[in-house]
């Protein structure tokens, strides 16, 4: 039986994002942030984060797109698709693009190409969790939470076959 291993706490979570918070305030303080958060698994960290950069002065507006990878996609099986379109207007806006996990990194290049034909102001990344060990393309995240080993972690918003999101810490099932 695998058993099931915690990787962070919701007491380390708490801190991470704060963390995260006292980052982004420092670049943004008194200006207005344009946040798209990636859907389904962003919704806790999102949530979590916006309260805190509200504390240290960064005001936002919100916004969430959702992909999926396109199964059509013969021989490019890691193609991927926005299924859910913003109408965000994000010219001239300081985006920030909130995230759960960063993998392969093929899901958010895909979206920050998509974005950047849009005519933001600036752009920025920030997510929870990275697995930088199967990377396929050039990305690097500009706020990172925690770099965490290859494995397929869940709750917190992320899902493991599209359960157990609504657990309040972070962990993997030891194989
Ligand atoms: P990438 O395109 O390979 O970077 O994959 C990113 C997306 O795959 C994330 O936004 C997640 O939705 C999903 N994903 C990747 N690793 C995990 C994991 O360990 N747990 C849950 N979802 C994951
Ligand atoms: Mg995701």
């Amino acid at each position: 039986m695998a058993k099931e291993r915690i990787l962070f706490t919701p007491e380390e979570i708490d801190k991470k994002v704060s963390e995260l918070a006292d980052e982004i305030a420092a670049d943004y303080k008194g200006k207005e942030l344009a946040i798209l958060g990636v859907l389904k698994g962003c919704f806790f960290f999102l949530a979590d984060l916006i309260r805190e950069l509200r504390e240290r002065g960064v005001a936002v507006t919100i916004d969430f797109v959702k992909m999926k990878t396109d199964e059509e996609a013969v021989g490019e099986s890691s193609k991927k698709i926005i299924i859910f379109d913003t109408e965000f207007d994000i010219r001239g806006k300081d985006v920030l693009v909130v995230e759960d996990i960063l993998d392969t990194g093929v899901t958010l290049n895909y979206l920050l190409n998509h974005l950047k034909e849009e005519g933001p102001g600036t752009i920025r990344v920030c997510v929870l969790l990275d697995k930088p060990f199967k990377r396929k393309v050039d990305l690097s995240p500009d706020y990172v939470g925690f770099e965490i080993p290859d494995k397929y972690v869940f709750g917190y918003g992320l899902d493991y076959q599209e359960r157990l999101r609504e657990l309040p810490y972070i962990a993997y099932f030891d194989e």
